[in-house]
């Protein structure tokens, strides 16, 4: 639906909804094009409301309407109905006629593949029915499904099931984003888990019949999960089932509704044959992150959009303590930083940046963002890192034991941590209403014995954060002398005025400082790293975390110069890292995390940051020399690390043979690149699984010669969607600069090129925005065949497209013959009439109209 005028919502207007929902009872007689919600609500007026009462609701057909079992005639809106109710406890009972199979935005009841599924979050409840669609109405749902298909499900326990309905019952109040509903003709994948009060809770997997082959590591991701809450947490699952459906056609991820998790396919379906080690990491950790939604988020949910931070920081936290866990901790925190930097500084940096709790939105399904997930969930480290993993823990369990049912607010959860500590959190607090990433430098003293650090804080000041403040910057600091031993173990230096010092006595030699160490928070240091610094640090660093980060800032610092005036790849950066390749001591996937560069956009940002126009071209031309030159320098040890880390065994997912293979891999790569591709081809030819048939595809099409393979690949997968989606991306990320865009438009003209389908759109169009130079392309090609194709996509699905308007961010950093090109796409989609409210605010605020 088109809204002439879109409005802005505040957070300092939240008013609490007059009325309380003391249950709810939904029916529905499923039909592709006319499905019948019959909705029974009731409610309670509160004491302090002005007797006003407006319920959601969007695309609605309202078949009748009734107070207490007599007609009304309700006020009808776009958004809604507004009607006369008494002051008295009432039942509310409507019907309303949905259109399930023309619903392809993917909000709300929808259908894929011929089963129906529900998409609520944020807002889509009200395309469903009328309700108060707000997360603070919270109520027990109990549902009715009427339909002849073999599976049935809703939120909560089965209550009857029989031939052509199901009834289920769900305990525990929520509010309607958490509703879901999935029928259709599935199969299970069944199994169960024992919580540790001995609670027989029910597992199952639904997928479409053919994909019972991909379940088995989702379900053990699902078990490993729920017993780490309770470990790690104390926290049990608390229904009799717990399901989770795939679905093809998903705007996201995954959802956590209650009791029902519905996910995105390309998010839990995974065999050995079809699926990556990457796949796999990021399907454990998906799995992970909905089931612990359970608790943050569903038990304990916000109070009003602003507060998306309180459930998603958190349980992004917790998924990434879950996977430290389960796999390596270093590995994941250096992976975290190098997305966190990608996308959350992009963000900062430019016209989309806002705070973590933002304070006003048009369309909140555009804040589902990197600074609202990650920086949020850095937000949450830094606290735990401030108050210790004890009081953390102490203050995690009062928040359960006072919240549990409870729609909260960033201040609740700060004031958990107040009370559990003792602490002030007033200036902790600008990290939730402060854009903008902060900016440290440091300054080295040595005198007599005492070593001093001093530092100094600097954010700018942008349109939401004008006055910017000090922020406390919790900086984990260590000390190695000259020798390589530690002087001065980990150390939280608290950072609260905008210059501070930190001094160190009884010092027998001057230290060099080794400083945010494990990224203790998520500022970038500048100019702290000389390169001899760097290369001590990069030999010599206790910290697994600030040993890579040196590499990095070498070749960083080394690409920069590259880019600037030509230089050569530095010997003194290159043998550092063949030392660290060399060393057997290292993780295998720590040494492959070393050998890869700074990506081309970060590279872009640090130049932007500097005051330069980063060129595209020169920066890919930079990172092609670099790559050769690590070639060329660790020629001897690559095929080494090649052999050496083949794994005979049976394929399993798991983080050490994930990790050889991605140091065999990432020794393939630069093979290729010197000793010819007789490797990748082999590998492609024996390959039993999709990590190395993808990897040595991706070789050879890089080195433009993989056409057969290519061919040979498609004939092998074409019936299988999931591996589809990665032949198309892998031709466009594979491609040269010049070709990139043709390479997509042609893919777009492929038979199996099924634009309406996310995953399908966003493997070639994402892969186009992610390629530097030819997205970035200097003649347009790459702005203009975007702009096309999400101006043909918003009418279908606005959600999908505003998400991906976002990759125009970065278009001001780039010369004037690319912002016009730019400048031209943002103004011929913002031109469209009936474009959608999502994708006018993302292209308003990317154009800079706001400032
Ligand atoms: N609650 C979200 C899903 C969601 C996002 C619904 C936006 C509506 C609008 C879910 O918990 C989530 O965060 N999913 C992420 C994956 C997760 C591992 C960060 C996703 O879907 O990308
Ligand atoms: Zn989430």
């Amino acid at each position: 639906m088109r809204d002439a005028a879109p409005k802005t919502i505040y957070l300092s207007d939240y008013k609490p909804f007059g009325y309380d929902v003391d249950a709810v009872e939904l029916t529905f007689d499923l039909q592709p094009n006319a499905t019948r919600v019959k909705s029974r609500v009731a409610f309670v007026p509160k004491p302090e409301a002005d007797g006003s009462f407006f319920l959601h609701g969007e695309q609605l057909k309202l078949i009748s309407a009734q107070i207490d079992g007599r007609p009304v005639s309700p006020e009808l809106s776009e958004q809604g109905l507004s009607c006369q109710v008494p002051q008295t406890p009432f039942v509310w009972e409507a019907e309303v006629e949905i259109d399930p199979a023309h619903n392809t935005a993917l909000e709300g009841l929808y259908m894929s593949n011929g089963m129906y599924c529900t998409q609520c979050e944020a807002e889509g409840f009200r395309k469903i029915t009328y309700y108060p669609d707000r997360p603070d109405v919270m109520s027990v749902f109990t549902v009715h499904i009427n339909g002849p298909h073999p599976v049935l499900l809703s939120n909560g326990n089965p209550v009857t099931r029989g031939d052509g309905f199901a009834e289920w019952h769900d305990p525990w109040p929520k509010p309607a984003y958490l509703f879901a509903l999935v029928a259709g003709d599935l199969v299970a994948h069944p199994d169960d888990f024992t919580t540790k009060s001995g609670r027989k809770v029910d597992l199952n997997l639904y997928v479409r019949p053919g994909d019972e082959g991909k379940c088995a590591f989702g379900m053990q991701a699902l078990k490993a999960s729920m017993a780490w809450d309770e470990e790690e947490y104390g926290r049990e699952y608390d229904l009799d089932i717990f399901n989770i459906v795939a679905v093809d056609d998903f705007n996201m991820g995954a959802m956590e509704n209650k009791g029902l998790n519905v996910f995105n396919s390309s998010a839990v379906l995974a065999s050995p044959e079809t699926a990556t080690d990457m796949n796999f990491e990021r399907i454990e950790a998906i799995i992970a992150h909905e089931y612990f939604h359970n608790w943050t988020g569903n038990r304990i949910t916000c109070r009003d959009w602003f507060q998306l931070c309180l459930k998603e920081g958190l349980t992004v936290y917790r998924d990434s303590q879950f996977t430290s866990d389960m796999r390596s901790a270093a590995v994941k925190r250096i992976r975290d930083v190098i997305d966190l930097r990608g996308r959350q500084f992009a963000e900062d940096q430019g016209p989309l940046a806002h705070p973590v709790r933002p304070e006003s939105f048009q369309e909140i399904n555009n804040f589902y963002t990197a600074t609202v997930y990650e920086k949020g969930a850095e937000v949450i480290g830094m606290l735990r890192r401030l108050v210790g993993a004890d009081a953390y823990s102490k203050a995690v369990d009062l928040y359960f034991e006072r919240h549990d049912g409870q729609a909260c607010t960033i201040e609740d959860w700060l004031k958990v941590f107040e009370d559990a500590t003792g602490r002030n959190l007033d200036q902790f607090k600008l990290w939730y209403s402060q854009a903008g990433t902060p900016r440290l430098t440091m300054k080295e003293a040595w005198d007599k014995g005492t070593y001093t650090l001093q530092f100094t804080q600097k954010l700018k000041p942008s349109e939401t954060t004008p006055d910017p403040q000090p922020q406390v910057i919790p900086i984990v600091a260590g000390l190695l002398f000259p020798s390589g031993k530690e002087a001065v173990s980990d150390q939280v230096l608290e950072l609260t005025e905008a210059t501070q010092s930190f001094s160190f006595e009884g010092l027998k030699e001057r230290p060099i400082p080794s400083v945010l160490r494990g990224f203790s928070a998520p500022v970038v240091l500048e100019n702290t790293l000389t390169p001899e610094h760097a290369a001590f640090l990069l030999a010599h660093d206790t910290d697994p975390f600030n040993r890579w980060e040196a590499g990095r800032s070498l070749a960083k610092a080394n690409l920069l110069n590259m880019i600037r005036n030509g230089s050569e790849p530095d010997e003194s950066y290159l043998s550092g890292l063949g030392t660290v390749l060399a060393d057997r001591s290292l993780d295998p996937s720590y040494r492959a995390l070393m050998l890869g560069l700074p990506s081309q956009s970060d590279l872009a940002t640090a130049l932007f940051d500097a005051g330069d126009v980063p060129d595209p071209d020169a920066i890919w031309t930079a990172c092609e020399t670099m790559g050769h030159a690590q070639a060329g320098h660790l020629k001897d040890i690559l095929p080494i690390l090649f052999e050496e880390n083949q794994v005979a065994e049976a394929y399993a997912p798991n983080a050490d043979q994930s990790g050889r293979r991605s140091l065999a891999n990432a020794s393939l790569w630069l093979l290729s690149l010197t000793d010819g591709l007789d490797r990748a081809r082999a590998q492609f030819e024996t390959a039993d699984n999709m990590t190395q048939q993808l990897t040595a595809l991706s070789v050879l099409l890089r080195a433009q010669d993989g056409a057969s393979e290519l061919r040979a690949f498609e004939t092998q997968w074409s019936s299988d969607r999931l591996v589809m989606d990665k032949w198309f991306a892998l031709q466009v990320v594979q491609a040269p600069p010049a070709e990139v865009s043709a390479t997509a438009l042609a893919l777009t003209a492929h038979a199996d090129f099924n634009w309406k389908n996310p995953n399908r759109f966003r493997a070639v169009f994402g892969a186009l925005a992610s390629h530097h130079p030819g997205f970035h392309s200097a003649s347009g090609a790459g702005y203009n065949l975007l702009a096309d194709w999400l101006i043909k996509l918003d009418p279908i699905n606005p959600q999908t497209t505003a998400r991906m308007c976002a990759v125009f961010q970065t278009w001001r950093r780039y010369d004037t013959g690319r912002q016009a090109h730019a400048r031209a796409a943002l103004d011929r989609m913002l031109a469209v009439s009936d474009l959608s409210r999502d994708t006018t605010e993302m292209l308003e605020r990317i154009r800079g109209d706001s400032i």
